[in-house]
């Protein structure tokens, strides 16, 4: 469960500047806080750049939770994923957030920026942070996640 003492790392490409804003405004407004690791307009970047800073804190454990964003999603999401302790989940509806929190213990939701209502992935946001892992059998599922090739 997030409480409003941790700060959420957050990341995105253009594709998903305009949402990344709208969720800092919103959520702070609300007494979250950020680390904006950008981008910080809609000039076109290369999403990895701005999706690394975000796994590597939750990665290394300087933060719980963390949100990316990009126009799909599915790039944020592939970037996010190649770390050992992230589980990057690709969220498109509210009970997507919430299931990957209950059966996946997701660290970082990822966010299609250009498939989104706005009011929606704020939803989705709150979702996320608020459930926790159920535990249970899952704990054997996400622990076969990790390889070593
Ligand atoms: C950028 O045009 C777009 O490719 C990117 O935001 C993302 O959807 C990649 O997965």
């Amino acid at each position: 469960m997030y409480d409003k003492s941790q700060e959420i790392p957050i990341g995105s490409d253009h594709g998903g500047f305009e949402l990344k804003q709208y969720l800092i405004e919103n959520f702070s407004k609300k007494g979250y806080s950020f680390r904006d690791f950008g981008t910080y307009s809609e000039d076109s970047v290369d999403y990895p750049d701005f999706i690394h800073p975000v796994a590597i804190n939750i990665n290394n454990g300087t933060n719980k939770f963390g949100i990316i964003i990009c126009g799909s999603g599915q790039g944020a999401s592939m970037t996010a994923n190649k770390y050992p302790n992230v589980r990057a989940a690709l969220c498109w509806d509210l009970e997507q957030a919430e299931l990957t929190r209950l059966h996946n213990n997701a660290n970082i939701i990822s966010l299609p920026g250009r498939f989104l209502n706005s009011e929606v992935a704020e939803e989705m946001v709150k979702v996320f942070l608020d459930t926790d892992f159920e535990g249970g059998r899952h704990i054997n599922r996400i622990n076969k996640i990790p390889v070593s090739l």
